[in-house]
């Protein structure tokens, strides 16, 4: 069944000149028939990049809009509509005009994970792997950031000479907050002594704090790499990232810190979800025209600051 299902997308890859773009946290069957995996950033790179017809965007909500809204003309697929990201939910495009007024003329950077009416009033949009390089490129002293409170208080830790205000107050990503806690921290280092603990700024300031290195998805990939994949590597993250570390770095052990940390979102894309999109053309990402120009210029101007 598998096999028939691969063979029938490959099939609809060709014939709809698609590309299949997926996150780090997507399910094994999923990142295993991608033309391309990695972190939020380099999904957006990869969707401004590409001259595909069609682009499948295998992710949550947010990621397959941000293709859309890089890619106004090209038909963007998002398999399971309803895979949102509840970190997005939390930011509301009345909590950052309230926080505007609150600090007039400081600029609003937000988070990748957020929906595109609260993007549409950004200035910047920073991901993971971004946001401390971007900030620190401001010349502002007070810069308004969301919705993560954790990913905030990272850019703070890292900029002792900003004052970064969270908006909302109490953001967060329910998977990193709860299951990526430094009392997961502890238990996984005495069950595994000796090994590097890798953590994802959106996880609490106590668990980042007792961490061996902090990155986004891609960039704790990349450091077991840097660091000669020898060992064991502990992933303070979703799970899926595991099996992507795993795929290139054979001869590391890497386990996820906890392994019930589970994204349910990310997991609702399945190969045959993929594959109905691609026979049905259907369900396509469709934006607000205004919103999305507006959020389309505060991207392009963040991703031009790394040129
Ligand atoms: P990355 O950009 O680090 O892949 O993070 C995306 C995300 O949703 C983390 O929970
Ligand atoms: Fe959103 Fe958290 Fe899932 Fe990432 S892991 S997509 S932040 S809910």
């Amino acid at each position: 069944m598998h096999r028939e299902l691969v063979e029938k997308l490959e099939t609809l890859r060709r014939r709809r000149r698609a590309v299949i773009l997926a996150h780090n946290y997507q399910p094994p069957e999923v990142q295993d028939i991608a033309d391309f995996v990695g972190d939020s950033l380099e999904l957006a790179r990869k969707a401004m990049e590409t001259d595909a017809d069609v682009i499948v965007l295998a992710g949550v909500r947010f990621m397959a809009e941000t293709a859309k809204l890089l890619n106004p003309d090209r038909i963007v697929l998002h398999p399971v509509p309803d895979a949102g990201c509840p970190l997005a939910d939390f930011l509301t495009v009345n909590a950052i005009r309230e926080a505007r007024r609150e600090h007039p003329g400081a600029p609003v950077v937000l988070y990748i994970n957020s929906h595109l009416d609260a993007k549409a009033e950004a200035d910047y949009i920073v991901t993971s792997s971004s946001a401390v390089k971007l900030v620190s490129m401001l010349e502002d002293d007070t810069v308004l950031f969301g919705p993560d409170r954790n990913l905030a208080d990272y850019v703070a830790e890292n900029l002792p000479g900003k004052r970064i205000v969270p908006v909302p107050l109490h953001g967060h990503c329910p998977v990193h907050q709860y299951l990526i806690t430094a009392r997961h921290v502890e238990e996984a280092r005495r069950r595994y002594p000796g090994a590097r603990v890798l953590i994802h700024p959106e996880a609490p300031r106590e668990a980042r704090r007792l961490a061996d290195y902090v990155g986004s998805t891609s960039q704790m990939v990349r450091y077991i790499g840097e660091t000669g994949a020898q060992g064991t590597y502990l992933l303070g993250t979703e799970e899926g990232l595991a099996y992507r570390a795993r795929k290139l770095y054979p001869t590391a052990d890497v386990k996820p810190l906890n392994p019930k940390a589970i994204c349910r979102n990310m997991k609702k894309i399945t190969l045959r979800s993929i594959v109905e999109a691609l026979e049905r053309l259907a369900p396509r990402v469709e934006l607000d025209p205004v919103q999305a120009k507006k959020a389309r210029e505060a991207m392009e101007r963040s991703l031009e600051m790394f040129k």
